[in-house]
C-alpha cells in the first residue's frame, strides 16, 4: 500500500481553545473525503501569535483558523490579507502559500449568506429593508456580505449610537442608523431582521425586541447558537417567521478554508448538523 507523501494538517488558533468546535467539523470532512491528515485545537495566547503563524510553514500546517484573541492582531502579521477581512476589520483564516508566505483572509461574511441560502435558497438581499441589531465584530462581517449581495436599504441600531454611526459611516451607501430606542418600530415592512448582539445568548439577557410590527414573511436571522433557538427567534417561530439561527455561519465557513487548504469544497450535511448540534 502506498502512504502519501505528508500528514494534513490544519488547526485553529485561540485562547481559550478547547471550546472550539472547529476540530469536530473539519476532522469530519477529512475522514469524509478520505484525506490522512488532522485539525487540531492550538492553545495560543495573544504574545505567542507571531511565532506560532510563523511556525505553521516550517510544520507543514496547511493553514488555521483564528479565534479569539486572534483575530484582529493576525492582521499585522501576514504577508496577504484579502480585501474582505481588510474590510471587516478581522481574520479568521490563514492559508500557507507553496512559498511559504501567510495569506489572511475572513470566510464569516461567505458562511452567514449561505447559512441564510440554506434554510431559503430564493433568498436575495435587495428583497427589502434588512434590519440589523448590533454594531460589533460579527455585525461588521454581517454588513460587508449583505452590501457585496446586494442589499439596498439596511437599517443598523445599536445600543451605543456612536459604534452604529461609524459603521454607517465607515461602509456607506445602503445603510441608515436608527436609535435603539426605535428599534421596535425599526421593524415595519422590514423583509429580514438579523440580530448580532449577543442578547439571547446562554448567560444573557433575552433581546428586547417587540415583534408586533414585523411581517409574518420576514425571514428573522440570530448569529447566536447557544442556545440553538434564543428567545428572538422561539418568538419569531411562534408568530409564523422563518427562522435561521447562527449555528449554519459557523458550519458554512469551515467550508472554503478547508477548500483553500486542502483542495475539496466539503458540504454541510445533515449528519455533521446533528453531531455538531449534539455538542450544544
Ligand atoms: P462581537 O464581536 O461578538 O459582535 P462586541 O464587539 O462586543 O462582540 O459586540 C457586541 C454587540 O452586542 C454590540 O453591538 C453591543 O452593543 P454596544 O455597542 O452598545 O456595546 C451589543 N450588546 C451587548 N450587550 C448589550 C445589551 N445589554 N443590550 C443591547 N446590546 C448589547
Amino acid at each position: 500500500m502506498s502512504h502519501p507523501d505528508h500528514y494534513l494538517l490544519a488547526g485553529v488558533m485561540g485562547w481559550p481553545v478547547m471550546h472550539s468546535r472547529s476540530p469536530k467539523l473539519h476532522n469530519y470532512w477529512l475522514a469524509r473525503h478520505g484525506l490522512i491528515g488532522a485539525y487540531v485545537p492550538l492553545a495560543i495566547k495573544e504574545a505567542g501569535l507571531e511565532k506560532a503563524l510563523r511556525a505553521l510553514p516550517a510544520l507543514g500546517f496547511a493553514g488555521c483558523n483564528l479565534t479569539i484573541p486572534h483575530k484582529e492582531q493576525a492582521m499585522k502579521i501576514v504577508d496577504h490579507l484579502d480585501p474582505v477581512a481588510k474590510r471587516i476589520g478581522a481574520m479568521n483564516c490563514v492559508i500557507v502559500g507553496a512559498d511559504g508566505s501567510l495569506s489572511g483572509t475572513n470566510n464569516d461574511g461567505f458562511g452567514y449568506i449561505a447559512s441564510i441560502r440554506e434554510a431559503k435558497p430564493d433568498w436575495r438581499a435587495d428583497a427589502g429593508p434588512v434590519t440589523v441589531l448590533g454594531a460589533g465584530g460579527a455585525a461588521r462581517a454581517v454588513l460587508v456580505s449583505l452590501i457585496d449581495e446586494g442589499a439596498k436599504d439596511i437599517r443598523l441600531t445599536n445600543r451605543t449610537a456612536a459604534r452604529a454611526d461609524d459603521l454607517a459611516k465607515e461602509f456607506g451607501g445602503p445603510i441608515k442608523t436608527i436609535a435603539w430606542n426605535d428599534r421596535h418600530d425599526a421593524l415595519q415592512g422590514a423583509a429580514m431582521v438579523i440580530n448580532t448582539t449577543s442578547q439571547g445568548m446562554v448567560g444573557q439577557p433575552d433581546l428586547d425586541l417587540k415583534l408586533d410590527l414585523l411581517p409574518q414573511t420576514a425571514l428573522v436571522s440570530d448569529i447566536v447558537y447557544i442556545p440553538l433557538e434564543t428567545p428572538l427567534l422561539s418568538a419569531a417561530r411562534q408568530r409564523g417567521n422563518t427562522t435561521v439561527n447562527g449555528l449554519g455561519m459557523l458550519l458554512h465557513q469551515a467550508r472554503p478554508a478547508f477548500n483553500a487548504w486542502f483542495g475539496v469544497m466539503p458540504e454541510v450535511t445533515s449528519e455533521l448538523r446533528k453531531m455538531i448540534e449534539a455538542t450544544i
